[in-house]
């Protein structure tokens, strides 16, 4: 029998009775329930949230795992597995996501019995598990480390490298049709590089909720002959804008020239001065910045980012996805 609410409330002194709870994957208006705490303890996934509540079932391959006592909804670990490509083929990873415990009982051990039950199943797959994070006490005893990313800073003034520029076009959102020619870009023109998410259909309609989300989020794409020919993702932070992705045929020089040179104008017309390139070290960019002879600096100390950490498969110690740059564009 189901205990009622009342017996559930967590005691700060004795804690959550864990043998009367039990971890599922909420569905109906369990389901709505998760996605409303979410949204309070998430405010910028609300949009991603608010298409669950709609359509009843997680977007892409997030899949949450909820701590219940009854009818009340204690926490929630989220796992989501990706695609990605390193060193030279496809890997599958767990991603973790909507780490969230209800504040009436924190610090009981509710995050840790979830992280628990979402590890072994990480574990019975053979994955390494992937996150992002702004505590990452909280994942070191799990066997999670931070995994350095870095993050190439250029004076805005240097991405005019071109004489010419292509038609380039800002876009808030993205139509269907459009989203397919992007990921035509994406899987066929763009080279592959390490951590680059092999993205499916149900991926690239996550990929522009998130976007239609985020209005300091914008898609750049540039055209020829009326077709997209690349695009790049960036996000308006202070004094900078933040490049977390860019796509184009390496050697289609013109086109990134361009992307650059409208990211330059933008940053002069918002009065930033800055370009964070978020874009991982083999990212064909920074060899162009290389026969140019431009050289990005790294992005100055105290310009906090969340933490990336990894975890290796079986939950053996030991750094995982050692040097790997996760994608910004594709935080999950
Ligand atoms: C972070 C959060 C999920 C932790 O949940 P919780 O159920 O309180 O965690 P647990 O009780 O299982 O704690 C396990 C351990 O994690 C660590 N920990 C928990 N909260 C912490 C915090 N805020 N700061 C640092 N370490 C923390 C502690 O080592 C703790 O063990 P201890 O209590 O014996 O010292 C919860 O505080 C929360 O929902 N925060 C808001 C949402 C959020 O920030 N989520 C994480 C996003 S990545």
């Amino acid at each position: 029998m189901a205990a009622s609410n009342r017996e559930c409330e967590a005691n700060p002194s004795s804690g959550v009775e864990f043998s009367r709870c039990e971890i599922r994957t909420p569905t109906g208006v369990d389901l709505v329930r998760l996605c409303r705490f979410l949204m309070d303890q998430f405010p910028p996934d609300r949009p991603l949230l608010e298409t669950v509540m709609e359509t009843g079932r997680g977007f892409s391959t997030w899949t949450p795992y909820a701590l219940f006592c009854g009818e009340k909804l204690l926490g929630n670990v989220s796992l989501m597995p990706l695609r990605i490509w390193v060193e030279g083929r496809f890997q599958e990873v767990m991603g973790i996501a909507s780490v969230a415990t209800d504040p009436t009982c924190r610090r009981m051990g509710v995050a840790r019995r979830l992280m628990d039950h979402c590890l072994a199943i990480t574990d019975r797959q053979g994955l390494a598990g992937v996150l992002f994070t702004s505590l990452p006490r909280v994942y070191e005893p799990f066997g999670f480390c931070a995994v350095e990313q870095t993050y190439r800073a250029i004076a805005a003034e240097r991405l005019r490298v071109a004489a010419s520029t292509p038609q380039c076009a800002w876009n808030e959102s993205l139509s269907g049709p459009m989203l397919g020619l992007l990921a035509r870009i994406y899987r066929t023109e763009c080279p592959d590089y390490n951590g680059k998410v092999d993205r499916d259909a149900a991926y690239w309609e996550f990929y522009r909720t998130l976007l239609d989300a985020s209005p300091p989020t914008e898609l750049l794409i540039s055209f020829r002959g009326g077709q997209p020919s690349g695009y790049a993702r960036c996000e308006l932070e202070s004094d900078r804008i933040l490049v977390t992705e860019l796509c184009a045929n390496p050697s289609d020089e013109n086109t990134a020239e361009g992307l650059l040179a409208e990211i330059a104008d933008r940053a002069s017309r918002r009065s930033a001065d800055w370009v964070t390139l978020a874009l991982p070290p083999d990212h064909f960019v920074f060899r162009f910045f290389q026969n140019r002879a431009i050289l990005p600096e790294r992005e100055p100390e105290g310009f906090r980012r969340e933490t990336f950490m990894a975890r290796p498969a079986g939950g053996h110690t030991g750094v995982s996805l050692a040097g790997l740059q996760w994608s910004l564009a594709d935080k999950f």
